[in-house]
């Protein structure tokens, strides 16, 4: 943990309470990551937090939404995000249905992802419906992230993939979910696809960080799923997810070189295989004569 008011350094580990306190201050990075080398590179890039979202179900499952994620699927990639960013704040998504059946379930499920996965904290979505839900896990020493506009866990109730928060009710209905979940004690909560103008009232309004994907850049921070970010997705995602590479044009590079030269016999090449002594070659081939 950081010592209260000491400039936080890239090798420090933020802490719920450390990301609380960077309120309309220096811009949070976060990342969903699902796995060792990618958790591992994004603390080598010093992104602030890692997200083991439960968009997990569609990016690495190829679920067509995020409903069939288990609990057991978040802990186990949390386990191995954890082991690849020891250093980096690790919060993890609560699935569907893992918090909405009572106060009991939610604790045990937000508590399985910090005891066997390793998270520092967890994220869960909703508004005022499930404030109060959010309030118990924090008053059990969980810390809380919130997630409100589009969430996944929802879309078909709030009618697909699209934008939320467009017009004046469900624009209200919005900001008072986010002062519901800062009522809660969360400490920092995801706007997600929303217009910029409400990303920028909300942020205005309440004490915790705001974290956009898709919500402007006034928000207090910013987060986009690797995958998305890396060219790694043939679905249609927002216009939100900005390309940053294009590592899939090299993955499909790299295995159409390899199926090519398996069929031409040209790999592997002495470079890539071991050799036998000539002496311990001669002697094998005379004794299996
Ligand atoms: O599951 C996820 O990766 C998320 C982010 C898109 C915010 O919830």
């Amino acid at each position: 943990m950081s010592t209260e008011g000491s400039p936080q350094s890239s090798s420090t580990k933020l802490t719920a309470y450390d990301i609380r306190a960077r309120k309309g201050g220096a811009k949070l990075s976060m990342v969903s990551v699902y796995d060792f080398p990618f958790a591992r590179l994004a603390e080598e890039a010093g992104i602030d937090i890692l997200l083991v979202g439960d968009s997990l179900g569609m990016v690495v499952q190829g679920h067509d939404s995020t409903v069939p994620v288990t609990l057991n699927d978040v802990v186990y990639h949390t386990k191995a995000v954890r082991r690849g960013a020891s250093r980096t704040h690790v919060v993890a998504d609560l699935p569907f249905l893992t918090y909405h059946i009572d106060t009991g379930r939610a604790i045990e499920s937000a508590g399985r992802l910090l005891q066997e996965g390793g998270a520092d904290s967890v994220k869960l979505e909703g508004g005022q419906e499930i404030a109060e839900r959010a309030a118990a896990i924090v008053r059990a020493g969980i810390p809380v992230m919130g997630h409100i506009g589009l969430t996944p866990q929802s879309a078909g109730a709030l009618g697909g993939f699209k934008v939320q928060g467009r017009d004046v009710a469900s624009a209200r209905r919005i900001l008072a979910d986010a002062q519901a979940i800062a009522d809660a004690g969360a400490y920092a909560v995801v706007l997600e696809v929303i217009p910029a103008e409400l990303g920028g009232m909300i942020t205005a309004s309440v004490p915790i960080p705001t974290i956009g994907i898709g919500a402007g850049a006034a928000c207090d921070g910013q987060v986009l799923v690797a995958h998305d970010m890396l060219g790694l997705q043939e679905r249609i995602i927002g216009r939100f997810a900005k390309v940053y590479a294009n590592v899939g044009d090299d993955v499909r590079r790299a295995f159409t070189s390899f199926a090519e030269e398996v069929r031409s016999g040209s790999f592997p090449d002495e470079e890539h295989s071991y050799s036998m002594a000539k002496d311990v070659l001669a002697q094998l081939r005379e004794s299996s004569r």
